[in-house]
């Protein structure tokens, strides 16, 4: 009997990723779980699928996206257990509050290793063989951060926008070889990410920036009080991964799919406005400095 089709998923330890490897794995996929903490990680990706510690559709595999030997190892332990995957999700991510003059440069480093290099570097090793295959979809998972820049999350906007922009190019590069990219623009979910234990904070909560850290910060906690459970993500990746178009981009909940329409419909000085308004923040030159 053939086997069932692969999936890797990144970040498979915690929230979307734990959520949605286990939707995966009950919907009859072969998932392989990259982490960084494979033995941990297993166990509790086991208990929220359902399966069995013999159970071979399950594979952990380890990876530290900030670390290329470690991409490498992965790269290659994945194409030994299950050869050409029939999806990639570049799922695992991490999140940064300060402003641009806040946050330091090895934040900004750190930002793009997780969401760009890495991911790349896992792309460029897997896919010679996933070519050779003629089928598969490599998915990125985006926020809204990565729509616009929002403020505040500079570095993790920058890094998700970029992440976006290599998925267009490469949509297209991979196209003809029966190839396709899906991103998946993420809105408020309850996972470990929006929150203060999960975030790195370099905010000056006393610094000239105060007045937009206290307005971003009501907001942003009024906003978690809306997110949706991981498994309505899950859900939505699995329908992603049946995509059929070179390219595709979907929001996921409904205030992805807003910012997406504003996004569509207004133009970015307007958007600049909206942001504003929305978040709260104060207007063009109330904070400079007395003459
Ligand atoms: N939740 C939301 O509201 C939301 C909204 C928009 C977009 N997203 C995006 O959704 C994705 C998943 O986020 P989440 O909400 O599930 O966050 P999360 O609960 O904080 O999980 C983040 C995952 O990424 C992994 N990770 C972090 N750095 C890594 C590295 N260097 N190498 C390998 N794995 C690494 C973590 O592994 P460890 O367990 O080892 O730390 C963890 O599994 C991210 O890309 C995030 O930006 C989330």
């Amino acid at each position: 009997m053939a086997e069932p089709p692969a999936v890797v998923i990144t970040g498979a330890s915690r929230g979307l990723g734990l959520a949605s490897a286990a939707h995966l794995y009950r919907r009859g996929w072969r998932v392989v779980a990259a982490m960084r903490s494979p033995d941990s990680g297993l166990v509790a990706l086991r208990a929220t699928a359902g399966a069995a510690a013999e159970d071979s559709r399950l594979i952990p595999v380890q990876l530290d996206l900030t670390d290329a030997a470690s991409v490498e190892a992965a790269a290659k332990a994945i194409e030994a257990a299950v050869g050409p995957p029939r999806a990639l999700v570049h799922n695992a991510g991490i999140s940064a509050a300060g402003t641009v003059e806040e946050t330091p440069i090895d934040l900004w480093q750190r930002m793009f290793a997780t969401h760009v290099f890495g991911p790349v570097l896992l792309t460029k090793a897997l896919l010679p063989a996933m070519r050779a295959a003629g089928q598969g979809r490599i998915v990125m998972i985006s926020s809204q951060g990565g729509v616009r820049g929002m403020p505040e999350i500079a570095a993790y906007s920058a890094a998700k926008g970029a992440l976006e922009r290599w998925a267009e190019s490469l949509a297209s590069e991979v196209a003809p070889f029966g190839l396709g990219v899906t991103v998946l623009v993420a809105g408020t979910f309850d996972t470990d990410i929006i929150t203060d234990a999960g975030t790195s904070d370099h905010r000056d909560l006393s610094g000239p920036y105060a007045a937009l850290h206290g307005k971003v910060d009501r907001r942003g906690r009024a906003a978690m009080r809306l997110a949706r459970p991981p498994e309505q993500f899950a859900a939505a990746l699995a329908g992603a991964l049946e995509d059929r178009s070179p390219f595709a981009r979907h929001a996921v909940g409904p205030d992805a799919r807003m910012l997406m329409v504003a996004n569509r419909l207004l133009s970015g000085k307007a958007l600049h406005r909206v942001t504003r308004l929305a978040l709260g923040l104060p207007r063009s030159g109330a904070l400079r400095a007395p003459e």
